[in-house]
């Protein structure tokens, strides 16, 4: 007769680790076996592959496809272990382990885009990974980062103003003057390091200058223009796109001076 433990694992949370853990010492069993339905909401595959990752350190604790009736089998109810906020972005929940994987994961990036943002700002963020990508792969430059950086430099967007400024007074006080519309990408930076536990510098910061248009690396620059001139954008890019092309430098340089006179022209008819 095997112990058995069974739950949807979307994506396996510290806390079912713990739970999967407390098991085996609560059976007393020798090896403790895990399973996991099919059904959830992210891939079958992806998530077998967290569990197991997770599980990797417990040598007597292995994964099992199938439950038979001579098992002694323990379910966690869905929903009791913060599943729901790690596919929402707080992937500091999700288990040791499992946290640094999870942000690699186009289909777990999408997700949480779509949990976090308006339709409309969740095909803009794909539009955007996938535009900085192309423009990555043309300059030799890192692609997955730039990809990653797409999906999530709008990742606050949505968050209130009230909240952003928050943040802003406490991790960028000497930037919180700054209009409300560039708070979201200090505020992103913050979420991927704090919710997200992306450590990354040159994902966050090319995040981090996606509205000023500040940061000098390639990688900044990358981001800054595919944000302006993916092809979900409702006005004419193709001359952006041109200098693009041919220059990094120049196409920021191009985009900041347009979108300067733009504000200025805004701030007239105000
Ligand atoms: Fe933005
Ligand atoms: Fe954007």
């Amino acid at each position: 007769m095997r112990a058995v433990v069974s739950a949807s694992f979307d994506p396996i949370t510290q806390k079912e680790l713990e739970w999967i853990v407390s098991c085996r010492r609560m059976k007393g069993c020798q090896t403790l076996y895990v399973h996991m339905p099919e059904e959830g909401i992210l891939s079958y595959s992806l998530r077998r592959k967290l569990l197991k990752r997770a599980l990797a350190p417990y040598r007597h604790i292995h994964v099992t496809e199938k439950v038979s009736p001579e098992d002694t089998v323990m379910y966690l109810p869905d929903g009791s272990g913060d599943g729901e906020a790690v596919r929402s972005g707080i992937v500091r929940l999700a288990a040791r382990g499992t946290r640094n994987m999870l942000w690699h994961e186009t289909e777990f990036l999408e997700l949480c885009v779509q949990s976090r943002c308006t339709e409309q700002r969740a095909s803009h963020s794909v539009s955007v990974a996938k535009t900085a990508e192309y423009f990555a792969a043309r300059y030799g430059l890192d692609r997955e980062r730039m990809r990653i950086a797409g999906y999530l430099h709008d990742i606050t967007k949505k968050q209130s103003n009230e909240e952003n400024l928050r943040v802003m007074n406490f991790w960028y006080p000497e930037f919180a003057a700054e209009n409300y519309k560039v708070w979201h990408s200090f505020t992103a930076e913050v979420f991927l390091r704090q919710e997200m536990c992306c450590y990354d510098r040159i994902i966050r910061s090319a995040v981090r200058h996606h509205t000023l248009g500040d940061g000098m690396s390639d990688h900044d620059r990358i981001l800054y223009i595919a944000d302006k001139i993916e092809p979900t954008r409702p006005y004419p890019i193709d001359t952006e796109w041109k200098i693009a092309e041919r220059s990094l430098k120049e196409a920021a340089e191009f985009i900041f001076e347009e979108t300067r006179q733009f504000i200025d022209t805004e701030e007239k008819n105000v």
